[in-house]
Formats: C-alpha cells, structure tokens, sequence
C-alpha cells in the first residue's frame, strides 16, 4: 500500500527521487539516515555495555585478589593414595578438591611422593608424566617441568606447576593445600 502521508525518506542509494524507487523500497518504513543512526547507536550501545562489562570484570578480580580467599588456602585434608598403591615412576590422577581440574600424585623414590596440577600453565594442556626421566612433559608447545620441584625447566610455561601439599599418616597419602608459584 502507498503512504503519501509519510515524511519523504532522504536519497536512496540509487540516488533516484522517491517516486521512482520500487513500490518495496517506498513502502519501507525506515528511512536510510534513521536506520544509519539506530546501527550507530546499537553499536555505541553495543560498546559501551562491553566496557562497563570488562570494567565491572576487572573489580571483581581486583576485590578476589585483595579480599578473597588466599590462594594457598586449603582446601581440606583429602585421602589420595595408600603408600603402597604406587611403584617408583608410576602416577596416579585425582580430584583435589572434589569437581576440580585433574592432580597427579607421582612417587619419585621410596618414600618420595609429589603431586601437582596437570594443567599446563601455559595454555593449560595437561601435562604428560616422565617420571623415569624426572619430568613433566607438557606436548602442545613442548614445556618440560622438573618432576622433583615443579619447576619449568623449558618451552613457553611462565610458571612451575601448581603444587598440591602432601602428608602422610597411618599409610595413607593425604593432599592438605595446593601451594600456586609465581616463580
Ligand atoms: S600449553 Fe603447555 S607448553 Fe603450551
């Protein structure tokens, strides 16, 4: 239907006057300047909310790391392993705390057991464990970490592995804190 009624719309991007435009395009009942300026205004709209999103992201982690819990707090005491469980080289994964990212516990010697985050922490592949060879072998950029201590030995990773404190008691292997390195 024809709206003659209606505020002429401004050139159309043939540049051809009104009345020769297609009966669709004269039917349009948004004009080319107004829809430019709603998808600017979406756009600033759209900007703006994504700021005040990275903004209001940043405070929270600003308050976490000020306010939080600290980051070595414990978790709990948590049963992993018997002593006897593992031979010398072999690991083991768990769950320190329950529902989080996997942990291996690796016994190095005989009376030598550590445990850490599997999670790379470069980009956080899990890591691969060479415990014959003393590491950890990270295969999606080739980091190495130190079996013993955790600590990066090459490859991109900037820190050692999150280490999970161990304790022993009655032949039982218990995680009571997970230490987090920045070097
Ligand atoms: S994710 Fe481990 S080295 Fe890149």
């Amino acid at each position: 239907m024809d709206t003659p009624d209606r505020d002429p719309i401004s050139a159309a991007p043939d540049g051809r006057p009104l009345e020769e435009q297609p009966k669709w395009r004269r039917d349009f009942p948004i004009d080319w300047r107004q829809d430019e300026y709603v998808s600017r205004r979406d756009l600033i709209k759209f900007i703006s909310l994504t700021s005040a999103g990275f903004v209001v992201g940043q405070f929270a982690l600003v308050f976490r790391r000020f306010w939080g819990p600290p980051e070595d707090s414990a978790p709990g005491i948590q049963a992993i392993a018997a002593l006897d469980e593992l031979d010398i080289g072999e690991t083991k994964l768990f769950e320190y705390p329950k529902g989080s990212t996997p942990k291996m516990l690796a016994r190095l010697g005989e009376r030598q057991f550590v445990a850490y985050d599997q999670q790379c922490t470069h980009l956080l592949c899990p890591v691969i464990p060479e415990v014959v060879d003393g590491k950890f072998h990270c295969p999606c950029h080739n980091g190495f970490f130190d079996a013993a201590t955790g600590n990066v030995l090459a490859g991109p990773p900037p820190r050692p592995l999150p280490k999970v404190k161990l304790a022993t008691k009655d032949g039982i292997i218990y995680a009571t804190g997970i230490e987090r390195r920045t070097s």
